[in-house]
């Protein structure tokens, strides 16, 4: 056990022998480094780890303070110990199973990965679509095969450069949404049998990308707050031939996790000093809760090895499957493999989509998204915490729409998921986030859908199951 860790769990034991009550102040940063013999960046970090648990809570200008509702509020999850040896992976046919299992309209979808439709300007979009295809010159069907639309690439740039990143039109490949983004990235940057560095659980599309590659994956643990540990990371880069990286270091499916910028410029640049590519996949990056657009790790690649994917399924016009890449220094290569693929994006939705970013209205749109989502995301907190048995801890994401929950140890999250589609409710079980079908008593849960009473019951409902199977 770590130094701070020590300090935190001694911490713990007073709070939970109510020697520190509910609402009491801390001792400061100081005062805790001389009366326990530690540096103040100890103190600092099992301070930052008894947050992450719900038992303090950081005041601005003013300390640290025992969390007033501590003993009822979910604890939060802890960083994952998946293991350091490379895995062939196998879970396609669970993820089929369950995305199956989610299609239809009558199941509450807290496994789903979609957030409700009615959230997308859906008419409005529609209108540009019918605009922009009574416009398009019959010429443009050649001319927007890839690299794909010129005016869209160009709005995508200058919408990187908003956010601080240097990115040029010529660079960014149009796709069939982010997920062919992130194939023809894998496909680009590896060769049968390489080892591709993924988080530890991880989006279960790369898992199913690397499956059918025929690649092998390497784990790095990943923390719900931070994300990867980039001393875990590194050591796996030292120990292992990594041909490629595929990270989402901004709102991490399924943890959602963000790892602060300084992490994602430390990150690149121990990729860059090993000339290994990443695969950014960024596809929650405008659902953010703060005030700024966190940069992504493409903003500190200074030798094009980062290939930032993105798409406008999650944030604006999901079923259109309009996604995106601005691959660096692979950018030729990637065209390339999409003209032998899938050949051209639909040429009518590129040009519907660049009419709905000049004329839609898309900032404020984008700006009642998250805010709905944050709102969204309270009340299911709030809901889990409400209704879930004692011993379950559930990430807090700074954006996007997912919630990572840890069940009591007992309760296998397979039996969760079966139990409750038999009640007409989804959840997506750990399993299918983890290449050695682990975190077998996790779940992740969407809060992608606006509170109602029904969605109060289903919670309820879902964890009388889990405290039945506990
Ligand atoms: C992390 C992540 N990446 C990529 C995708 C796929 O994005 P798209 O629908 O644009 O292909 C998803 C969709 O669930 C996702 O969660």
């Amino acid at each position: 056990m770590k130094l701070y860790e020590r300090l935190a769990r001694q911490m713990s034991e007073q709070i939970h022998a109510g020697v520190l009550r509910p609402g009491a102040r801390m001792p400061s940063v100081r005062g805790a480094s001389r009366g326990h013999r530690v540096s103040p960046a100890t103190v600092r970090q099992a301070y930052r780890l008894l947050e992450d648990r719900g038992e303090v809570q950081a005041r601005p200008k003013s300390g640290h303070y025992v969390s007033m509702n501590w003993a009822g509020l979910p604890r939060q999850v802890e960083k994952s110990a998946p293991s350091v040896r490379t895995t062939r992976v196998d879970v396609s046919e669970l993820v089929f199973e369950i995305l199956e299992s989610v299609k239809s309209d009558a199941v509450v979808p807290l496994g789903s990965a979609f957030i409700s439709p009615t959230a997308f300007p859906l008419n409005r979009l529609a209108r540009s679509l019918g605009s922009a295809a009574r416009r398009l010159s019959p010429h443009r069907m050649l001319a927007d095969l890839p690299p794909g639309n010129l005016q869209l690439r160009r709005i995508i740039a200058r919408r990187y450069l908003d956010s601080g990143v240097k990115v040029a039109a010529d660079e960014v490949v149009i796709t069939s949404g982010a997920l062919e983004a992130l194939n023809l990235c894998l496909q680009a940057v590896t060769r049968p049998g390489g080892v591709v560095a993924i988080e530890d659980p991880t989006f279960y599309s790369a898992l199913q990308a690397i499956e059918r590659l025929g690649l092998r994956a390497v784990s790095v643990p990943t923390h719900p707050r931070d994300g990867i540990d980039l001393n875990a990371f590194a050591d796996t880069l030292d120990r292992h031939p990594v041909q490629a990286c595929w990270l989402m270091p901004t709102f991490q499916n399924p943890v959602g996790s963000l790892m602060p910028e300084d992490r994602k410029q430390a990150l690149v640049e121990l990729l860059a000093a090993r000339e290994i590519p990443l695969i950014e996949d960024d596809v929650y990056a405008e659902l953010y809760f703060g005030s700024v657009k966190p940069r992504p790790a493409k903003a500190f690649d200074k030798k094009g090895l980062v290939l930032h994917c993105s798409s406008f399924s999650k944030c604006l016009a999901p079923g259109y499957r309009l996604g995106w890449c601005a691959a660096g220094r692979y950018s030729a290569a990637i065209d390339r493999v999409k003209l032998t693929t899938t050949l051209a994006t639909s040429i009518p939705v590129q040009a519907g989509i660049a009419d709905f970013l000049v004329h839609g209205g898309y900032e404020r749109h984008l700006r009642r998204l998250r805010r709905a989502l944050e709102i969204q995301q309270t009340q299911m907190v709030q809901a889990i915490r409400r209704h879930f048995p004692q011993g379950t801890r559930v990430s807090r994401p700074q954006g996007g729409y997912f919630l990572w929950v840890e069940l009591p140890p007992s309760v296998n999250s397979l039996d969760v998921q079966r139990v409750a589609m038999s009640k007409g409710i989804s959840v997506a079980p750990g399993p299918m986030f983890s290449p050695t079908r682990g975190y077998t008593h996790f779940v992740r849960i969407s809060s992608g859908h606006p509170w109602t009473p029904q969605l109060e019951a289903s919670v309820a409902t879902l964890g009388r199951i889990v405290d039945g199977l506990s």
